[in-house]
């Protein structure tokens, strides 16, 4: 492997050992704090806080691992040197970049509402506004087209959004039955997106080719799954 295919790497490495570990914590803790609420179940009765202080670690994780795959997709895609648009679109591209880290970070410690929700829309604007450079592949943007559904960057625009959002909202998660209601419903359905991404993820895994076989493995039609004869070996007899 190059350094490259290494670079490549590592998002999927990182949603392996630190994403889904967090989810299963997040998930056990949510449950305990739900049945702590409604059944009065002996849980201790820190699982609410930890249920929360883990799932801004796993927000903060979701959307660092968007960050990192989008930066390295559309660094490597050509060479440096070679990259289209130069330093007038590399800057901005790295000034988004660091803004959206700058966001999450502000997202964690501010208080006021309106401070909690701009940093959150600010985030997932850098977050979408990467995603949709050229470099980054995404399988339709078409919400009418079933590809769509089962398009891997997608599934991660909505995650982090939904992710976002948990942490903008948590204090009135806390102080209202409503908000705690919307908060279930919306992260139920940020766990069929995970489910998700745990099955797209592999599968992008499997289509792409180690960085020495690009030039001969992108020379096929996906379409219609059929390569370009292989050159004659110099080797056979
Ligand atoms: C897949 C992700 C998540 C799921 C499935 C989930 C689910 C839940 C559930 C079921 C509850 C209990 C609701 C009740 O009492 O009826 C809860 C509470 C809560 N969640 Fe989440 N949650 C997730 C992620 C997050 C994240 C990312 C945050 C951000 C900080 C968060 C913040 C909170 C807070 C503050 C509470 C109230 C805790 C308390 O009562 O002390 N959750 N969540
Ligand atoms: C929390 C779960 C995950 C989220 C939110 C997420 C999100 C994303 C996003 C937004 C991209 C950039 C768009 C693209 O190039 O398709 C991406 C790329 C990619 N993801 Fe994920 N992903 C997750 C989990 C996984 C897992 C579990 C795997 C495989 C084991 C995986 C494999 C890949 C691969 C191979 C790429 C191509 C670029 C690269 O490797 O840097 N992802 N992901």
């Amino acid at each position: 492997m190059q350094s490259v295919d290494w670079l490549w790497l590592m998002h999927p490495a990182l949603a392996v050992v630190l994403v889904y570990p967090l989810l299963g914590m997040v998930l056990r803790l949510a449950q305990q704090t739900r049945d702590r609420r409604l059944t009065q179940a002996k849980h201790p009765p820190t699982v609410g806080r930890d249920h929360a202080d883990l799932g801004k670690w796993l927000a903060g994780s979701v959307v660092g691992i968007v960050l990192l795959a989008e930066a390295v997709v559309i660094a490597t895609k050509h060479s440096l040197s070679s990259f289209e648009g130069g330093v007038g679109r590399l800057a901005p591209l790295l000034l988004v970049l660091v803004g959206s880290g700058v966001a999450l970070a502000s997202l964690w410690r501010v208080k006021r509402p309106v401070y909690r929700a701009s940093f959150a829309l600010l985030c997932w604007a850098g977050v979408i506004g990467l995603g949709l450079q050229p470099e980054v592949f995404r399988l339709s943007d078409n919400p009418f087209d079933p590809a769509f559904w089962q398009s891997h960057f997608w599934g991660g625009i909505g995650l982090s959004g939904l992710m976002l959002f948990s942490v903008a909202c948590r204090p009135e998660i806390h102080k209202h039955l409503r908000w705690r209601r919307l908060h279930v419903s919306a992260n139920a359905l940020a766990a069929l997106i995970f489910l998700a991404q745990g099955i797209s993820g592999p599968r992008d895994l499997l289509e792409i080719p180690l960085n020495w076989q690009k030039p001969t493995l992108y020379g096929c039609n996906f379409e219609a799954r059929t390569c370009p004869a292989p050159a004659p070996s110099s080797a056979t007899p």
